[in-house]
């Protein structure tokens, strides 16, 4: 992009926020009822039988240890549910799985209740609705946090469709309301590696709410975070639960405590137990295996 071009988007952004700020005041959702900058996705998720992933039965070996284990669990479309479970239980190899990294040996994997996502590949998968957040930040470090959000909107688009995108004015106002919710608007305009450790979470999980996806993967989200920083990660959550479906591992009890409805605890790749922290925290085999005594 030329300076001027920059300059100009840089106009165009500054505008379209305050724009937004104005309208935030003035109704409760924040100017949401619009509607505004939803993505179009080629296929539409059938979630009319109340689940937006269903698995069932699914197990995979590495060299004949079974990782995923008979695991069966399902989400509800807008749910948050929370993932716990000791080291080496398979919670990223869940998720490697729903993202189509890895194969399972057997069982069922449905992102609503018509696609089979085995049938798709990871790019593939992205591109109907799941996105996912891995464990370290991965944003480019020499962009400007604008930058990053508007190269969200680039990915899986040709070379050339790339060389000449331009942000239209939905793409706009959808990138001036994901600064707001991920708390990076004062910042928008700052080189990515400047940013905490904190910050730079939420600058990917801003990149990922830029393709709008129904459903959302987030791996170990607070570690490492101020507390302070995951506070406000677990505001974010509240907020985009209902408008996403989002499966969260963590190990931060007081984080889960605040942002949790269900929780799944998972233990030698398939589900030992599952319901309310409370009730899952007064489970005998989960304390066995991982909360302790
Ligand atoms: N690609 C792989 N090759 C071999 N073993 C693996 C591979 N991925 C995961 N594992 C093993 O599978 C088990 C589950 O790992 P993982 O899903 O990373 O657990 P968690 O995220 O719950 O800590 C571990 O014993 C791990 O060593
Ligand atoms: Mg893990």
């Amino acid at each position: 992009m030329t300076p001027d071009l920059m300059e100009q988007g840089a106009r165009r952004i500054e505008a379209r926020m305050a724009a937004l700020a104005a309208q935030s005041q003035q109704t409760e959702s924040g100017g949401r009822s619009a509607g505004i900058g939803r993505v179009v996705k080629d296929r539409e998720v059938d979630i009319t039988h109340g689940r937006i992933l269903y698995l069932d039965g699914v197990t995979v070996s590495f060299d004949g240890f079974k990782a995923i284990n008979n695991l069966s669990l399902d989400i509800a479309p807008g749910e948050l549910r929370c993932i716990i479970g000791p080291n080496g239980a398979g919670k990223t190899t869940m998720m490697d799985i729903i993202t189509g990294k890895t194969r399972p040996d057997s069982g069922t994997v449905f992102f609503g209740s018509t696609i089979d996502l085995l049938r798709y590949t990871e790019p593939e998968i992205a591109q109907l609705g799941i996105g996912r957040k891995f464990q370290k930040p991965t944003v480019f470090e020499q962009l400007t946090v604008f930058e990053n959000l508007e190269l969200a909107l680039k990915t899986n688009k040709g070379v050339k469709a790339s060389v000449f995108f331009k942000l239209d004015s939905a793409q706009g106002d959808r990138l001036a309301e994901v600064l707001h919710t991920i708390h990076l608007a004062d910042c928008a305009f700052s080189l990515a590696g400047v940013l905490s450790h904190g910050q730079k979470q939420w600058l990917e999980i801003g990149m990922l709410l830029m393709q709008d996806p129904k459903l959302l993967l987030l791996d170990e989200p607070v570690a490492g975070m101020t507390d302070h920083e995951t506070e406000r990660t677990a505001e974010l959550f509240l907020s985009l639960k209902g408008k996403h479906s989002l499966m969260v591992v963590e190990h931060d009890m007081s984080f889960i405590n605040t942002i949790s409805d269900i929780v799944t605890v998972l233990c030698d790749g398939s589900v030992l137990a599952q319901g309310t922290l409370a009730e899952v925290q007064a489970d005998e085999r989960v304390i066995e295996v991982y909360l302790g005594r």
